[in-house]
């Protein structure tokens, strides 16, 4: 069995806390079957989003073996439904899986989330193993427990906690990702990084982390600090109750631009652009210092992420921000950077600076 390079204990499932190994390396994927013992399970579904069936499925095949089926799942956020869900237990239900089965969720955030929403209430859970193929993915969506799909026209809106068995986070997929993918994956990167101002924030300012030239050397390393960060938010709160709400840092914002543009904006991109707009409001506030503000500008720029939208209408954006689950009663409970690595939770803040902020970004 394998050693992995991290864990966090995760939810506690009826009084029992649920430990998570999570694995990450360059071709970690195709050591599997030391990670996990396949063969203890009646039966097993690899569940693969098509772009990536496109460039690994024989890879896949050979690794998990002839008697795992697959279903190809098609990309992209517009398939985050509960189609998907229901397309998935109809799979399990046809090939008669049983509660001793195992799902392996193969592809990005999006086949992590609704995979993971689909075994974990297949005949109320069966076990599931995520296999982050983004780097956004591996930096972010698949730690941490949180499943689920988008549901009139409002993201994540029905979704569980559920734990894998494992995460394998293997940087060998990211080659065949595609540039832009690979640059929204930086924005949870970022995030992580102003959220708890360690280390990570110095190394982001310090490196040139997202040249392509560069970047074999630097992701294993980011990966590594990034993912540390999030389980240790996550075990210290893993259902959100308060500190794990720093997590949302940007996504106030991210969120409802990313569902207005309508697929325009990729999560990452949309979040990058919700980072500097509360952070902006933050520095309004006069608590973020205006060179920090700069910082987290600059790191985004780094990244060549955007740092304004443009055709996006600011009605439009308030209401998706105001229908938020995050927000109860009208009011808009927003993640406030005191200072880098300084956060505090469920503020509330007065309407011009809010409508500053989003005029900061809104061109
Ligand atoms: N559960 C959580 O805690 C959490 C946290 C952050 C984000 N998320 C969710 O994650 C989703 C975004 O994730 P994402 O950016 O990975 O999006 P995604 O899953 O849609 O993948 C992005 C694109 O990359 C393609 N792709 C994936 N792996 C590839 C590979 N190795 N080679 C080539 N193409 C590949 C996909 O087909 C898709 O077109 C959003 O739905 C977001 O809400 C969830
Ligand atoms: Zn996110």
């Amino acid at each position: 069995m394998k050693t992995p390079q991290m864990e966090h204990i995760a939810l506690s499932v009826a009084g029992k806390k649920t430990t998570v190994p999570i694995y990450i390396g360059v071709n970690i994927f195709d050591e599997i079957n030391s990670i996990i013992d396949l063969q203890k399970y009646s039966s097993v579904l690899a569940i693969i989003d098509k772009n990536v069936a496109r460039h690994w499925t024989d890879r896949i095949r050979k690794v998990l073996g002839e008697n795992t089926f697959s279903i190809t799942i098609p990309s992209g956020e517009k398939n985050k439904t509960l189609a998907t869900a229901e397309k998935i237990w109809a799979t399990l239900s046809k090939k008669e899986f049983d509660r001793k089965s195992l799902v392996i969720n193969i592809g990005g955030g999006m086949v992590c989330d609704v995979g993971a929403f689909a075994a974990s209430t297949y005949m109320r859970g069966i076990d599931f193993v995520q296999v982050p193929t983004t780097l956004l993915a591996q930096a972010d969506a698949a730690i941490g427990g949180k499943t689920g799909f988008n549901f009139n026209g409002l993201k994540n809106t029905i979704g569980t906690f559920a734990v894998p068995i494992a995460i394998i986070s293997d940087t060998s997929f990211l080659s065949s990702l595609p540039q832009r993918e690979y640059r929204s994956g930086f924005a949870e990167i970022i995030k992580h990084a102003v959220i708890t101002g360690d280390g990570l924030f110095d190394y982001l300012l310090n490196t040139n982390f997202s040249s392509p030239a560069n970047r074999a050397q630097y992701i294993v390393p980011l990966l590594e600090q990034s993912t540390n960060i999030k389980c240790e938010i996550v075990r210290k709160d893993p259902y959100e109750k308060k500190e794990r709400k720093k997590l949302n840092f940007g996504h106030t914002v991210g969120h409802a631009i990313e569902m207005a543009s309508k697929g325009g904006l990729l999560h990452g991109e949309a979040i990058a652009l919700g980072m500097i707009a509360e952070a902006r409001m933050s520095f309004l506030s006069r608590y973020l210092p205006e060179n920090k503000l700069r910082d987290i500008e600059n790191l985004i720029s780094k990244a060549k992420l955007p740092d304004k939208i443009k055709s996006l209408n600011k009605i439009e954006v308030l209401n998706k921000i105001l229908f938020d689950k995050k927000n109860s009663h009208h009011e808009i409970k927003w993640v406030f950077l005191e200072d880098i690595g300084n956060v505090k939770v469920d503020i509330l803040l007065p309407d011009e600076i809010i409508d500053e902020g989003l005029d900061y970004i809104l061109k």
